[in-house]
């Protein structure tokens, strides 16, 4: 594929031939719309954005929020190519965020699965069902470590575990762009919000963060870097501020940190509008001052605020921003059309037909309905799960015939067409079903609706609503075992509901093959696997609750008084991270051998199925505070009844290191202390040497 690339040379002469217009115009990315007969985006119409036609001619980046045909999508790619003085051909962006046309479940639940394989499947799917219908960049993966279940865009988050966020992300990175983003299949991938965005107070969404810099350097980077030492060809600042700086003109957090301490190589894209929000900061006069501060701090693209379009050149044939600056910026932008071999083929795929027979094709959603599998948690089981052959099963609830089961960011899957539960159990010859007055058991398909969560989905109540607590009382009441099957893109606080359910299995959004997917799980043809990406807490109001939380004064202790605790509540979760349950039951017994932890990982039950092996620790002795708990390692172990297998992991100081605030390493040095178990709540047993 190497020949449908550019010479750096020819690159670089490129870039020499062009004027200083045609530079600026590579630097912004506007709406595919604008460039398509009666189609607007939600943001407003078009005239208020005052794009001239010269203005989209020089464009370097459409971005589509929206389903696009391949055909009306290559025709916009084609147009714009011919109408750029030199031919360029425009960067076409979406958000592929969980799949494309065939949902996977949401990244949460992907974390779930502590399955990089299917994190890595996710992506490839997604590049694959997005590149063939006209996508060039996808804006993931989301890597923000997240603590706070009132934030909606928790669900486009691996979790709460910086190294599950490292490893997750890294492995979609991997799945969406492969070795050469050239390749027809493969999408560039972008690794957002950087950084800190999940910090947002009170988990409101765009609401200020205050994260030292030892927190960014050990919490909120660790999976950034991951995804630039996979190769992530893009980033995109946050809408939050560092030390009071916008992320998006923050020249020390892109230059510094990303750039230089990183080694991030590719193209900084700004978040939709974020370069306007300055001016409400305050922070700019207006948005010539924006393009000056947003450039000279090392972004090159701006999304949809057209700063740069408008005002960039002049600043240029003025004096004040450097030529060199904007060239420095333009070639990360001619670089990434080239690494897509866009220069020779500015067009993967211009046929409706190819986009169809490809999209939703029986292989990817075979990987669809195997993720939404691994990836639900049975959070509590009295025996009522799995089905028995032959039961009377009544099927009710709001989420019972409800075809919106893919979760946000879904801009592309026919939610319609998308099967429901009672479609699906309705299609099991091995039940009947009933209603709850006949049953022998009452699934209740119940929780948070699609629109609920992603962007600008915070919520001051993340329960289950009063309606749908009425519904689990009087179902209740009836005396029979109720399970309960609950969506949700975020942790709920379930501490009421629970007593009532005699199971609940936590199957969060799970994509175009979930109801499929949980009838198997739920009739026992396949066995639940998913551990919590998130802690569930036990109140609202002990929130941010998190098993990697910083060790505080006065430790916990049960029953006693000035510890850290609360004299109203439990001092842990309900359900901490890492937890889920299976049909069967594993033993786990640990040991260790200087750096060496051995597992054997036995099923004590009658059942195959899956579990996942975490290891956590924690210093004994450093000069900085560390977290209480921290995930070192993980391995999920599939294993008939009866089975034994022994596992091992090299626990080495590296995974252990720390950074002070000026970013220094602080090498781990003496003894750690090992938990090794199926969820975060298991005691340290170990204990290995770090030298
Ligand atoms: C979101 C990004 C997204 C972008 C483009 C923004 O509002 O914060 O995550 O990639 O829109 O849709
Ligand atoms: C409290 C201080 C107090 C000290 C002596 C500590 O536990 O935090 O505020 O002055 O005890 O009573």
């Amino acid at each position: 594929m190497k020949n449908i690339k550019l010479t750096r040379q020819e690159l670089l002469s490129l870039l020499a031939d062009m004027s200083i217009e045609e530079k600026a115009g590579q630097l912004a990315q506007i709406p595919i719309s604008a460039c398509m007969e009666g189609v607007t985006e939600p943001t407003g119409p078009m005239a208020e954005m005052n794009l001239t036609p010269a203005q989209i001619a020089l464009s370097g980046s459409v971005i589509a929020v929206r389903k696009i045909e391949a055909e009306a999508c290559a025709q916009v790619v084609r147009e714009i190519t011919a109408m750029q003085p030199h031919h360029i051909p425009p960067l076409v962006m979406k958000d592929v965020i969980h799949g494309h046309q065939t949902m996977f479940p949401i990244p949460l639940a992907i974390g779930a699965t502590f399955d990089e394989g299917v994190a890595e499947d996710m992506g490839r799917c997604g590049a694959l069902e997005g590149a063939v219908s006209g996508t060039h960049v996808t804006f993931a993966p989301m890597v923000d470590v997240v603590r706070d279940p009132r934030w909606g865009r928790v669900m486009e988050s691996p979790g709460e575990s910086p190294l599950l966020c490292a490893k997750m992300g890294a492995a979609m990175v991997r799945g969406t762009r492969g070795n050469d983003i050239s390749a027809p299949d493969r999408l560039a991938a972008c690794a957002k919000h950087f950084v800190g965005y999940g910090a947002s107070q009170a988990g409101q969404d765009y609401a200020p963060i205050d994260v030292s810099r030892t927190e960014l350097y050990n919490t909120y980077l660790p999976p950034f870097q991951a995804c630039v030492d996979a190769g992530v060809d893009m980033v995109m600042p946050a809408f939050v501020s560092i030390d009071r700086i916008p992320c998006v003109c923050n020249e020390w957090l892109l230059k510094d940190v990303l750039r230089g301490r990183m080694g991030f190589k590719g193209m900084i894209i700004s978040d939709w509008d974020d370069p306007h929000q300055l001016m409400y900061h305050g922070v700019a006069a207006d948005m010539r001052e924006v393009s000056k501060l947003c450039i000279g701090s090392g972004l090159d693209m701006d999304m949809m605020s057209f700063a740069h379009l408008n005002h960039l050149a002049d600043l240029v044939r003025e004096g004040i921003v450097d030529e060199s600056t904007l060239d420095a910026a333009c070639l990360h932008v001619l670089e990434l059309k080239n690494e897509l071999g866009l220069f020779h083929q500015p067009v993967k795929n211009d046929s409706n037909a190819c986009q169809e027979s490809v999209c939703g094709n029986p292989e990817i959603r075979k990987a669809a309905f195997e993720a939404a599998v691994k990836s639900c948690v049975l959070l509590k089981n009295d025996g009522a799960l799995p089905l028995k052959k032959g039961a009377k099963v009544a099927l009710v609830g709001s989420h019972a015939n409800e075809h919106a089961i893919l979760g946000g960011w879904t801009l592309d899957a026919d939610t319609e067409s998308t099967r429901t539960l009672l479609e699906s159990f309705g299609a099991d010859e091995r039940i009947t079903l009933v209603s709850p007055e006949e049953a022998d058991v009452i699934l209740l398909a119940t929780g948070e609706k699609q629109q609920d969560t992603g962007e600008d989905t915070s919520k001051a109540h993340p329960y289950l609503t009063a309606a749908q607590m009425e519904e689990l009382r009087r179902l209740h009441t009836l005396g029979k075992p109720v399970v309960m099957l609950l969506f949700c893109g975020r942790p709920l606080v379930l501490t009421d509901a629970l007593p009532m359910c005699d199971a609940l299995l936590n199957v969060w959004f799970p994509g175009s093959e979930g109801a499929d997917a949980i009838r198997a799980l739920v009739m026992g043809d396949e066995n639940p696997s998913g551990h919590a990406s998130m802690t569930f807490p036990r109140a609202l109001g002990q929130v941010p609750i998190h098993h990697d939380r910083l060790s505080a004064a006065r430790p916990h202790v049960e029953n006693a008084i000035y510890v850290n605790r609360y004299i109203d509540e439990s001092h842990y979760p309900l359900f901490p991270f890492g937890y889920g349950l299976s049909y069967t039951t594993f033993a786990v017994d640990a040991s260790a051998d200087g750096q060496t932890v051995s597992a054997k990982v036995t099923n004590t039950g009658a059942v195959r199925g899956d579990t996942v092996v975490q290891v956590y620790g924690r210093l004994q002795h450093s000069r900085l505070i560390r977290p209480e708990k921290q995930l070192l390692a993980w391995q999920r172990v599939s294993l008939a009844p009866g089975e034994c297998r022994e596992i091992s992991f090299r626990i080495t100081p590296d995974m252990l290191r720390m950074y002070d605030a000026q970013g220094a390493a602080v090498e781990a040095e003496g003894l750690c202390d090992i938990a090794v178990g199926e969820d975060s709540a298991v005691p340290f047993s170990l204990t290995v040497p770090m030298n």
